[in-house]
């Protein structure tokens, strides 16, 4: 899976603008605040239609303009694709595949995958459940067209039962066969949510393993424990009981949009006892793992984007990633760096590679 070209109009800091990539490794180098961060996220977006970085898409519109355009040409299994997406101040997304106009922009994830390495990766550890949840669901989304639906409709219908839940505080009545229309949906599609997640996992703990023992150069044992609601033998009874809880607080309490990953080193939790070295190679690991099993689940090398990462690793940890990307290990990858000269010396051997320089506009 490749981008060979990408074009961006009134994209973030960028005017206009037009790249052809190597289809091996892609150097971003630049000052700082210049748009390198910036030109990975328009790759993240072509192949997720969000930011990675969380920003609405009306925030991605240069300031100043009215619309945006992103265009790229991607080449997967010999065949090409344009994806063009359009944003417009106060208009919803239109987002096309070789130009037809997606009539659910969900049908877009999975067809152009991607793994993102950044310098605030380490939230996952040590932020809330939320972050672990979007990661994990990012990941099963980009392979699993049938969970991203599930995970569409329980979000919707966890809204619609929170809002009964208002309403019937606000409004002083209450309507069990309303809440318990709500309280079946909830319940069976958190169900098939919860298989899938749980399924998942157990294919991604030994990859996460293999990875830290590799990039920390380690025999600790790297794992991750997922905990749900849904765990429990008595899940649809503990739905039920906490009703109560869940007319005084209006919001439902149970379920699979609680669920959390918790992430350990021979057991002990990464968050509260790993050392900052720990908890920087099992994000990595993370990272890895996830590159290796979207990659064996659809068949295809997800895209890497490296985002500022010679900053924040150690010289082990940064020979470990350029060995890999030596001996070939990914697809296409775009790294960025400030400081030019240092990427130049890490890639020296790299033959096959393009340098991007970004610039103040
Ligand atoms: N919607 C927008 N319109 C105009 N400029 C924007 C917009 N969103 C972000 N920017 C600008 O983009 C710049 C940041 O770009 P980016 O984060 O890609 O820099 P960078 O080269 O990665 O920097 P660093 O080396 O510090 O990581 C900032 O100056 C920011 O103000
Ligand atoms: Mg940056």
């Amino acid at each position: 899976m490749l981008l060979k070209e990408l074009y961006l109009l009134n994209f973030k800091n960028y005017t206009e603008k037009n790249w052809l990539f190597s289809p091996k490794l892609n150097l971003i180098v630049g000052e700082n605040g210049t748009g390198k961060t910036n030109l990975l996220d328009a790759v993240y977006f072509l192949c997720l239609s969000k930011s990675a970085f969380g920003s609405t898409d009306q925030n991605l519109i240069r300031h100043g303009e009215m619309q945006s355009v992103l265009r790229g040409f991607f080449e997967k299994k010999g065949e090409n694709f344009e994806i063009a997406c359009g944003l417009q101040a106060g208009k919803t997304k239109i987002l096309k595949c070789n130009k037809q106009t997606y009539s659910k922009i969900a049908d877009h994830i999975g067809k152009f995958i991607c793994v993102l390495i950044h310098p605030y990766d380490t939230d996952l550890i040590r932020e809330g459940s939320e972050i672990r949840r979007k990661f994990f669901d990012q990941m099963i989304c980009q392979v699993d067209s049938v969970y991203l639906e599930h995970l569409v409709s329980y979000n919707h219908v966890l809204k619609q039962r929170n809002s009964l839940l208002k309403q019937f505080a606000e409004r002083h009545f209450f309507d069990q066969t309303l809440l318990e229309q709500y309280d079946s949906q909830v319940m069976e599609l958190g169900k098939l949510i919860f298989e899938k997640r749980q399924f998942f996992v157990q294919k991604f703990v030994p990859e996460v393993l293999k990875q830290y023992q590799y990039i920390a150069e380690s025999k600790e044992s790297a794992h991750i424990e997922y905990e749900s609601d849904w765990q429990e033998a008595n899940w649809k009874i503990n739905f039920t009981q906490a009703r109560q809880k869940d007319l005084a607080l209006q919001r439902t309490t149970v379920g699979v949009h609680k669920d959390d990953y918790a992430f350990q080193l021979d057991g002990f939790s990464v968050d509260k006892f790993g050392s900052q070295g720990q908890q920087k190679s099992f994000v990595i690991a993370l990272k890895l793992a996830q590159f290796a099993l979207m990659q064996r689940l659809t068949q295809e090398q997800p895209i890497l984007l490296l985002d500022d990462i010679f900053d924040k690793l150690d010289a082990n940890r940064i020979g470990k990633m350029i060995q890999m990307i030596e001996n070939q290990c990914f697809g296409q990858v775009f790294v960025t760096d400030a400081q030019p000269q240092r990427s130049l010396d890490f890639f020296e051997k790299i033959e096959e590679k393009a340098i991007f320089e970004t610039a103040v506009l």
